[in-house]
């Protein structure tokens, strides 16, 4: 057996989790509904669950026979209800077309509506004792730590890489022992925070050799998205700022914001504003990030010299610079106010 096997093996038996309600029962059935509900929820919240749910439909033909709507409410709680949907869906195949025998090959069980490869693998290893590799989230987590696999495992590569490994790490025997170490390991010991110091392989751990263990399993990387270039008007005139309020809809919207600058030179955009300008100076860009794009600001401070009578309009807005600190603004708004406050400029 590889060593990594059997450490684990002998790891589960003195420290694994024992006694859990699917672990003294070899029926498919029974494994298969655990495994669906341990898909998205935890152990301790699962285990109510599963046992209201196997006392009420204690086989798959109970099951099959069952409206949705009981189904649903037994599983009212656990959420992600599309699983409960796919069970009792499987439920009724499998009585109507294979007698109500649950399969016992990894390749049929992956059929069944609502297993993937992983839960596939599982079943098959505790119900039949099949030899298959698991490879979900915790799973993943112990194996890109302890063989040092780099990159985000939720890329294809990346992913098909763990799955060799899992492939290649499992032992002839006691698969059902050892599947059940993967995970126990994966979900008490090799966690986000992990104790090394209770970990059977802590010897052989890539990661905590070049201590990596936060590093490992690297997260998911950050989307490379779009700059967009803004030149913002900073007009300031005895203290106060030109501040227009952004249309209701949109980016920022009802926020107030510096007005844009568009290409028809900074002097006559002023005068637009009602400002004859005296200076400009472009400040240091600054960057915002949105979702979807980051935004390159470019401030320009202006020295307004004096303002024009008659042009104020809607949605503008002269404000002190101290009072602007507590106006609706975004934050690189805030944040140039504070700069123009602290320069104290003498424009
Ligand atoms: N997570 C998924 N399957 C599990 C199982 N059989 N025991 C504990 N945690 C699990």
């Amino acid at each position: 057996m590889p060593a990594f096997a059997s450490l684990l093996v002998a790891w589960q038996r003195r420290h694994g989790r024992k006694g859990l309600p699917w672990q003294d029962t070899r029926d498919p059935y029974r494994i298969w509904l655990s495994e669906v509900m341990l898909q998205q929820t935890q152990v301790a919240a699962a285990i109510p669950y599963y046992r209201r749910f196997v006392s009420r439909f204690p086989d798959v033909q109970a099951l099959a026979a069952a409206d949705e709507d009981e189904v649903l409410r037994l599983w009212s709680g656990l959420g992600y209800y599309a699983r409960a949907r796919n069970l009792h869906r499987a439920a009724r195949k499998l009585v109507s077309e294979h007698g109500g025998r649950f399969p016992d090959s990894v390749d049929e069980i992956e059929q069944v509506p609502g297993i993937g490869r992983s839960s596939a693998a599982a079943i098959a290893a505790f119900a039949f004792g099949r030899r298959a590799a698991i490879l979900d989230g915790n799973v993943k987590r112990v194996l890109a730590r302890c063989y040092g696999v780099e990159g985000w495992p939720g890329e294809r590569e990346v992913e098909a890489k763990l799955w060799r490994l899992a492939e290649r790490l499992l032992p002839k025997d006691d698969v059902g022992v050892y599947t059940q170490a993967l995970m126990d390991l994966g979900a008490t010991v090799c966690t986000r925070q992990p104790r090394c110091d209770l970990c059977p392989v802590r010897r052989r751990c890539v990661a905590r050799r070049e201590s990596r263990v936060h590093e490992l399993p690297a997260p998911r990387p950050r989307r490379t998205v779009p700059l967009r270039d803004a030149t913002w008007l900073l007009l300031l005139h005895n203290q106060q700022v030109l501040l227009e309020r952004r249309p209701g809809a949109g980016l920022w919207g009802g926020l107030w914001t510096f007005p844009a600058a568009s290409n028809a030179g900074y002097a006559a955009q002023a005068r637009e504003l009602g400002c004859e300008i005296s200076s400009t100076r472009e400040l240091e860009p600054l960057e915002h990030g949105f979702t979807h794009f980051r935004l390159r600001i470019r401030p320009v401070l202006c020295g307004v010299a004096r303002t024009l009578p008659g042009v104020a309009a809607p949605g503008r807005l002269w404000i002190d610079l101290e009072d602007a600190a507590q106006a609706a603004a975004p934050a690189p708004v805030k944040k140039l106010i504070a700069r123009l406050g602290a320069s104290n400029a003498s424009w």
